[in-house]
C-alpha cells in the first residue's frame, strides 16, 4: 500500500525491564503501570471487554460519537490532520474519519506494535485517499513525537475511551499539558472521559461475567514474563477489580494465591499470600471537575457532549 508507513520508536525493553522491577520491589505495594497490559493478546482482550455488556463505556462513546457527526463536520476543519493517542481497535476511528470533512492524514500513535500496524493497515485499505502514518511509542515520548508532527498542519487528535483515566489527575494534566504542545497552537482535541455514577455499574463493568476483564488483568504477568524473562504464574492470582469511592476510581489488582519467591535479574522479591499488585487506574470525572483540569492543561473546552444517562462524557477541547 502506497499510503501506509509504519514507525517503530518504541524500542525500550531496557526501559521496561527498569520499570517493572520498580513496581515490583516497591515497599508498600507492589503495582505494574497499565501500559503493560497491550501486547497483541492484550489488546484483542481490551477488545472483546468492549464488546461485553457490563462494559458500557465503549457503546456510551460510540453513541455519542455518532450523534456527533455533524457537529464534528460543522466545528472542525477541512484537510485536517488526524492524530489519535492510544489507537487499539478501529470501532471508533472509522466513524471519526467519516465525520471529518475530507481528512488528509490519520497518524495513530499506540504501543501495541502488531496490534497497530494491524488495524492501520486496514484503515489504509478503506481509506485510499487517506496517507496513513502509524507510530509505535509511548505517547509519553513527547520530544520524538514533536518532531514527527511539527510540520502538519491542522491537526485534529483524538483520545477516546477514558485512556486519560488510567493517570493520577495531577499526571492527566500533565499529559494534556504535552499533548496541547505536541499538536501546537490552534489544534483540536476529541476526548472521551468515563463520569461518575452509581458505584454498581462501574464494578460491574470491571467484573464481567464471563471473566474476560480478569484474563486481561492476569495477562499483565505474560507480559511481564516475557520483557523481564520471569516465571510468573497467572493461575497463582485473582482477579480484583473495585471502586475506590474517595479516590472516584476503579483499582484493579492481582491477588496472590500464595507465598512465593521469584527471580529477576538476580533479584528475589517476595509474595505473600492475599498480597496484591496494582495492576490499574481507572479514574471517573465529573463534568466540572474534567472542566477544570482542562483548563489548567493548556486547553480549552469548545463544547461537551453525554448520553442520555451522563455515563460518559465527550470534550471538544481547543489549545488555547
Ligand atoms: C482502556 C484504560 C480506558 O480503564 O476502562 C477495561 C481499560 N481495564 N477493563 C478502562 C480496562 C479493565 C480501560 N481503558
Amino acid at each position: 500500500m502506497t499510503n501506509l508507513k509504519l514507525i517503530n520508536i518504541n524500542n525500550q525493553i531496557q526501559d521496561d525491564k527498569k520499570l517493572i522491577l520498580k513496581g515490583l520491589l516497591n515497599k508498600k505495594q507492589k503495582y505494574l503501570l497499565s501500559k503493560y497490559f497491550y501486547d497483541e493478546k492484550g489488546s484483542k482482550l481490551f477488545n472483546k471487554i468492549t464488546n461485553l455488556k457490563e462494559y458500557y463505556p465503549t457503546n456510551k462513546e460510540l453513541g455519542i460519537l455518532g450523534n456527533l457527526q455533524k457537529e464534528i463536520r460543522k466545528k472542525l476543519p477541512i484537510n485536517s490532520t488526524i492524530v489519535e493517542f492510544g489507537s487499539g481497535s478501529n470501532k471508533k476511528i472509522n466513524k471519526f474519519i467519516k465525520s471529518l470533512s475530507e481528512p488528509k492524514e490519520y497518524i495513530p500513535i499506540d504501543i501495541s506494535k502488531e496490534y497497530l500496524f494491524e488495524n492501520a493497515s486496514i484503515i489504509a485499505k478503506k481509506f485510499s485517499d487517506l496517507k496513513v502514518t502509524a507510530i509505535c511509542a509511548d505517547f509519553s515520548q513527547t520530544n520524538r513525537l514533536n518532531k514527527i508532527l511539527k510540520n502538519k498542519k491542522k491537526i485534529v487528535s483524538f483520545f477516546p475511551g477514558s485512556t486519560i483515566g488510567n493517570y493520577l489527575p495531577k499526571n492527566a494534566k500533565k499529559i494534556l499539558k504535552n499533548f496541547s504542545k505536541i499538536i501546537g497552537k490552534n489544534s483540536y482535541l476529541v476526548i472521551g472521559v468515563d463520569l461518575i455514577k452509581n458505584k454498581k455499574t462501574i464494578e460491574n463493568a470491571y467484573n464481567d461475567k464471563l471473566g474476560v476483564t480478569a484474563k486481561f488483568n492476569k495477562n499483565i504477568l505474560n507480559v511481564v514474563n516475557k520483557i523481564c524473562n520471569s516465571n510468573f504464574q497467572t493461575k497463582n492470582f485473582d482477579h480484583k477489580a473495585f471502586y475506590n469511592l474517595k479516590k472516584n476510581r476503579i483499582e484493579m489488582h492481582l491477588i496472590s494465591k500464595k507465598n512465593f519467591t521469584l527471580k529477576i535479574n538476580k533479584k528475589n522479591i517476595k509474595f505473600t499470600k492475599d498480597e496484591t499488585i496494582h495492576t490499574e487506574n481507572s479514574h471517573k470525572y465529573s463534568k466540572n471537575n474534567f472542566v477544570k483540569l482542562v483548563n489548567k492543561s493548556g486547553f480549552k473546552v469548545l463544547k461537551h457532549f453525554t448520553d442520555k444517562k451522563n455515563y460518559f462524557g465527550v470534550f471538544l477541547l481547543k489549545v488555547k
